[in-house]
């Protein structure tokens, strides 16, 4: 029988350690809307773009719709159990309570490739940019050995480790501090990827999307895989179950707004580069949507504006998956599942300090040492089998929970939960074999450590599951 933890204890147990300090109810919907911005609007569509496009030509609007349905089916499975199970843990809580111990450390442990590992590859993104804002600034670089890892031929990626550091002291002073700052970095972001589509369409021309889709549709499959790394961020949503003014509520809301305004967004983004110079000119080119604008204004001053969009975007998706990956780590350990240290709330600032350090020290070495494309596949594959996992939960729950309060339900149920693991397994195969072994031994290193530590320490263990009532987590909710 697989170890299942209920829903209603999952709330029960939230908003504290177990010395009692709790985290703090402070984001209403529009802070969370702001906070899923930041989360997915960054590395993907700054820097991956040129990668999409350069797999599948001008029919890259084609892949970014198609990574956006397979998101948009599991949007709608993590509004629903977003909004009936509000807990930090994300999808690591909704596989617990659907699917068991044994899958759920199993996610807990790919969401360290979610989150942890697009925190160092987001990061390497940020450096590429901040490079060409110094450029734009002052006509020069950081030397390439501080500035790229031994991957991409340098020594040390400094800027990149900065910012991590940067966000974890943002991170460690307080929520509602650190919404306020993702709030004002994602209208920073959205107002200068508008100003770059005006521009970008201002010399639109037909021309430059013919041929349309060079690559066939193996370009487009491919082009979707390099696509979908934009979107990810948006479940993020759902780690703030615990710190969200009224979650039930809110939490399904803003995950789908996110998703329809950034999709809205890429596409256009997209449209607007490759319209302006060619797909020839954006494919493959390092801080390519900066190019873009000094070839249209002729100047380097929009691609420097574009540049600062670029570095305050990337800061915000470093800053709010890291938020993401500290909340899901306090979760896994108030279940017993890792070492105690990542559950403990700082009373003075109510965040947990200590997890937050650790994360930032741990996903800093690969951040200053490794190339991003060595991560990105293996970051998008675990995303997929975290999502699929997602999907699979909604039906679990539907069957075992059928009385579960739930404030938003996936419509066209079945068919919806499962056409989204069907679009998540296509992508996963879409990442090619290397990444598929990589990620077996991954999974394989993530059954030993469950085995050998977390099945023996879980609190699950210890407590009775079905004595945590209903009523009693509507009290917990309520009390918030
Ligand atoms: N979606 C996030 C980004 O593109 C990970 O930076």
């Amino acid at each position: 029988m697989p170890r299942i933890k209920s829903p209603h204890l999952l709330v029960a147990e939230s908003g504290a350690d177990r010395a009692g300090h709790g985290l703090r109810r402070t984001m209403g919907l529009f802070q969370l809307i702001c906070f899923g911005i930041g989360a997915i609007v960054g590395t993907g569509i700054f820097v991956g773009l040129s990668d999409s496009v350069a797999q599948a030509g001008p029919a890259v609007v084609v892949s970014f719709v198609l990574a956006a349905i397979t998101c948009v089916f599991t949007a709608l499975a993590f509004a629903e159990l977003g909004g009936a199970i509000p807990v930090s843990g994300s999808s690591y809580s909704f596989a617990y309570a659907g699917l068991g111990e044994s899958t759920a450390f199993l996610v807990g442990w790919c969401l360290l490739l979610e989150y942890g590992i697009s925190i160092s590859a987001v990061a390497v993104g940020w450096s590429q940019y901040v490079n060409e804002l110094l450029h734009s600034l002052t006509g020069l670089q950081l030397p390439h050995a501080l500035s790229a890892g031994p991957g991409d031929g340098g020594v040390v990626n400094l800027p990149a480790v900065i910012v991590i550091a940067m966000a974890a002291v943002l991170l460690v002073r307080g929520v509602r501090e650190s919404a306020r700052a993702t709030a004002a970095m994602a209208a920073v972001k959205l107002i200068i990827l508008v100003a770059f589509c005006a521009i970008g369409f201002s010399a639109f021309k037909d021309g430059n999307l013919v041929p349309f889709s060079p690559a066939g549709l193996g370009g487009i499959g491919a082009g979707t895989t390099a696509a979908f790394f934009s979107y990810i961020g948006f479940d993020a949503i759902t780690t703030a179950g615990e710190e969200a003014k009224n979650p039930r509520r809110d939490i399904p809301v803003a995950v789908l707004v996110c998703m329809g305004v950034v999709t809205l967004l890429y596409c256009a983004v997209a449209l607007a580069a490759i319209g302006a110079i060619g797909g020839d000119q954006v494919a493959g080119r390092p801080a390519a949507l900066s190019y873009v604008v000094n070839q249209v204004t002729g100047s380097t001053i929009g691609g420097g504006v574009i540049a600062f969009g670029a570095v305050v975007a990337i800061a915000s998706v470093v800053l709010a998956v890291m938020y993401g990956q500290t909340r899901i780590l306090m979760s896994m350990s108030r279940d017993g599942l890792i070492p105690r240290v990542f559950e403990k709330v700082s009373p003075k600032t109510a965040t947990p300090v200590a997890g937050t350090l650790i994360v930032a020290a741990v996903f800093a070495l690969p951040a200053a040492f490794a190339s991003l494309d060595a991560v990105m596949n293996l970051c998008t594959i675990g995303t997929l089998a975290i999502m699929a996992v997602v999907n699979i939960a909604v039906i679990a729950l539907r069957r075992r929970e059928p009385a579960l309060a739930r404030t938003f339900r996936v419509p066209l149920y079945p068919v919806v939960p499962l056409l989204g693991v069907g679009f998540c397994l296509y992508l996963m195969y879409e990442t090619g074999w290397t990444t598929w072994i990589q990620f077996a031994v991954f999974l394989a290193v993530g059954l030993l450590v469950y085995l050998g530590y977390g099945r023996r320490n879980s609190t699950l263990a210890l407590v009775k599951s079905d004595t945590v009532t209903p009523d009693a987590t509507d009290a917990v909710l309520q009390e918030a």
